[in-house]
């Protein structure tokens, strides 16, 4: 006696075949398709199954090949019932059956069962095209062929289509995965058929698709919303799913489209124009600013020059030229953060800057233990010193208000490639790129809390001590240096910042000198162009008061009026570089055509992106970010005047 298990979905079949056998003194299970039969297996372990080929649920061939990765039913003796096996190219070995019977008339499809049992040898396969049994029935071959030809049609449509398709039972059983469902859902065919539907899916999303399955199967097509989408093996997946009733079984179609990369690119997109608003906003706020703490600036500039140290206003108007100075760092980073702040562009080390930045740091952070570990052969970036300087300081500061009881700062430096950048929110361009990380040992953060760190504004310091601009700044330099920073925290586990800079071939300059201590004097004549009144104001009598002669113009038009009047005397144009009507670019263009030689010191509160970058490239001789104190700009205008010493060369005073 033999356990057998047949598995057709046609009733007539089961009932003939298990009279068939019973009378044969056999044990009969049966399974009216493939993923009934599959249940049936979990707990019988049959010595022979027929199974038709053609079925719902999980088709014969699919079984087949699930059976045969189960080691406990490697000797189940397989034997495919079929009208059209005959007319599938498909090999019947690599199904992994043994035997193949045609269906025909019951008189000689008993005949067939009979000697193929008789013969019945475990455990070897044979070659079907010969095996196959009671071939006679010609009506049937026919009308099988044209099925196996819809059916295939079907197939190589589904199996072409980009978006995954699940055929899904009512209990959520899947019965049929196209390949790029299973790809996506990343895992082999047979490990997916029979499975559980809902227990793809994380705890977080199984009562939605729960939900929705129920919506489904009580007639609608449901779909998920489209900013609900649901993760899948790690990618956002949309799901659609439509109910499929006919007479003979219900079932579910699910389209499955991975929107991943869609949301990644909406994502930064939103970042992107986020960033714009308030970059202009902030910009155009910082420009005002400036202008105002430079009207202060020159002020106190000039009553402190004449006034004695011993005055009884002396430490006052020391004391709010440092409040302008707090300023104007504020204004810094706004700019900063509106990628407006770019001004001189250098190849630079960063191994430097590092070094010096964390000295500077560490002198005035006892507590806190700095550890570098710097790549000796590490490319230069081209940036703007002052700037990346900045994002340093601030990254060090934040790192040590997460220390409060102090802690270790690690720093690291490394060339890297594009390629080291991959699975990141961001698609980086191509190309050779540094990266510093900056590690601490604080106290971390949770998600909310990173999600929102590079906002500008966005501070859990209390009142007073953050402005929320530390990183907002820090975000908007890099991203304008085309780089990218990125941040990895844990609550209670530190926190690394890692920032990349493209890579350049050029040779590292010197960092910028310092500026003297004292004022340097000079008796040439300047030509001031500036559109605000008290910057007119105070920048003539700063100048004056170094020594120089001034004329003034107030608007672009009027400065090349007036350079064209007195081109033998000026000697240099202090110009604004945003200015209404006419902008400083065009007028430092026009005047460069009355006088190639001419020198210019671009003045500006700050710059429509890339434009003093694109001045100074097209030779403008020297940048001075507003607000400027007295001594900065008397050693600039020096510096610019004596690199090519005229006749009347003055003494410095
Ligand atoms: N290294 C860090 N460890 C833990 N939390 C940090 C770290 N760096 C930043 N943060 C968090 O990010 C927030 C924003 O930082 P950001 O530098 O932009 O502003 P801030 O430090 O609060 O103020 P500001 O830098 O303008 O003085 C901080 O308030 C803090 O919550
Ligand atoms: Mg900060």
């Amino acid at each position: 006696m033999k356990k057998i298990l047949v598995v057709d979905n046609h009733p007539l079949i089961l009932q003939f075949m298990t009279n068939l056998l019973v009378k044969e003194g056999h044990q009969v299970l049966t399974a009216q398709d493939g993923l009934s039969a599959l249940d049936i297996l979990k707990t019988e372990t049959p010595d022979i199954m027929f199974v038709d080929l053609i079925m719902p649920n999980i088709s014969g061939e699919k079984l087949c090949q699930v059976i045969r990765r189960i080691p406990r039913l490697k000797d189940l003796y397989i034997i495919i019932l079929s009208a059209v096996a005959a007319e599938h190219e498909v090999n019947l070995a690599e199904m992994g059956a043994n035997a193949c019977i045609a269906k025909g008339p019951f008189n000689k499809m008993a005949r067939h069962v009979h000697a193929v049992l008789d013969q019945l040898d475990p455990g070897t396969s044979c070659d079907f095209k010969e095996e196959i049994v009671g071939l006679e029935d010609i009506t049937a071959r026919h009308v099988a062929k044209e099925l196996l030809s819809i059916r295939r049609h079907f197939e190589v449509t589904l199996a072409s289509m980009s978006e995954g398709i699940l055929e899904i039972t009512p209990e959520a059983r899947i019965v049929y995965a196209n390949p790029s469902a299973i790809s996506l859902i990343g895992t082999s065919e047979e490990n997916l058929l029979g499975s559980n539907f809902i227990e793809l899916f994380g705890e977080m999303d199984r009562q939605r698709i729960q939900y929705l399955l129920g919506a489904a199967i009580r007639s609608t097509p449901e779909k998920t919303a489209d900013d609900a989408s649901v993760t899948l093996n790690g990618k956002d997946v949309l799901l659609n799913i439509s109910p499929v009733a006919d007479e003979a079984h219900a079932s579910m179609i699910i389209i499955l489209n991975d929107v991943t990369q869609r949301k990644r690119l909406e994502a930064q997109f939103q970042q992107a124009s986020k960033m714009e608003t308030i970059g202009t906003l902030a910009g155009g706020i910082a420009h005002d600013f400036n202008n105002l703490l430079m009207g202060i600036q020159g002020n106190v500039s000039l009553m402190l020059m004449n006034m004695d140290a011993t005055h009884s206003y002396y430490e006052r108007l020391r004391s709010i030229e440092k409040q302008v100075q707090s300023g104007a760092k504020l204004t810094s980073h706004l700019l900063g953060y509106a990628r407006k702040g770019r001004y001189e562009v250098k190849p630079i080390d960063l191994n430097q800057l590092v070094e010096e930045a964390s000295d500077t740091f560490g002198r005035a952070k006892k507590e806190i233990t700095i550890h570098r570990e710097l790549a000796e052969d590490l490319l230069t970036i081209e940036a703007d010193h002052g700037q990346i300087e900045q994002v340093l300081l601030n990254l060090f500061v934040n790192a040590a208000d997460a220390m409060p009881g102090g802690g270790d700062l690690i720093l690291k430096t490394k060339n890297t490639t594009h390629e080291d950048m991959r699975g990141k929110l961001y698609d980086p361009k191509p190309g050779n790129y540094v990266v510093l990380t900056v590690t601490d040992t604080g106290m971390g953060m949770d998600q909310q809390t990173r999600m929102r760190i590079f906002d500008p504004f966005f501070t859990t310091k209390e009142m007073g001590r953050g402005t929320g601009l530390g990183l907002a700044s820090a975000y908007g330099i890099i991203k304008g240096h085309g780089g990218y920073i990125d941040v990895d925290s844990k609550k209670g586990h530190g926190t690394t910042f890692s920032i990349y800079l493209p890579a350049s071939g050029k040779k590292a300059q010197k960092a910028a000198v310092q500026t003297p201590d004292h004022i340097i004097r000079g008796t040439e004549t300047v030509l001031l162009v500036d559109d605000e009144e008290p910057v007119r104001q105070v920048g003539r009598e700063l100048l004056e008061a170094m020594g120089y002669r001034v004329l003034i113009a107030r608007d672009g038009k009027e400065a090349i009026e007036i350079y064209k009047q007195n081109q033998d005397e000026i000697d240099i144009i202090l110009l604004d570089m945003v200015m209404p009507k006419m902008g400083g670019g065009e007028v430092y263009d026009r005047i460069k055509e009355i006088n190639p030689d001419i020198k210019v010191l671009l003045l500006s509160g700050y710059s429509i992106e890339g434009e003093a970058d694109e001045i100074l490239d097209r030779g403008c001789n020297g940048f001075i970010q507003k607000p400027f104190d007295i001594k900065e700009l008397s050693y600039k205008l020096r510096d610019l005047l004596s690199k090519d010493p005229g006749p009347e060369d003055p003494a410095l005073a």
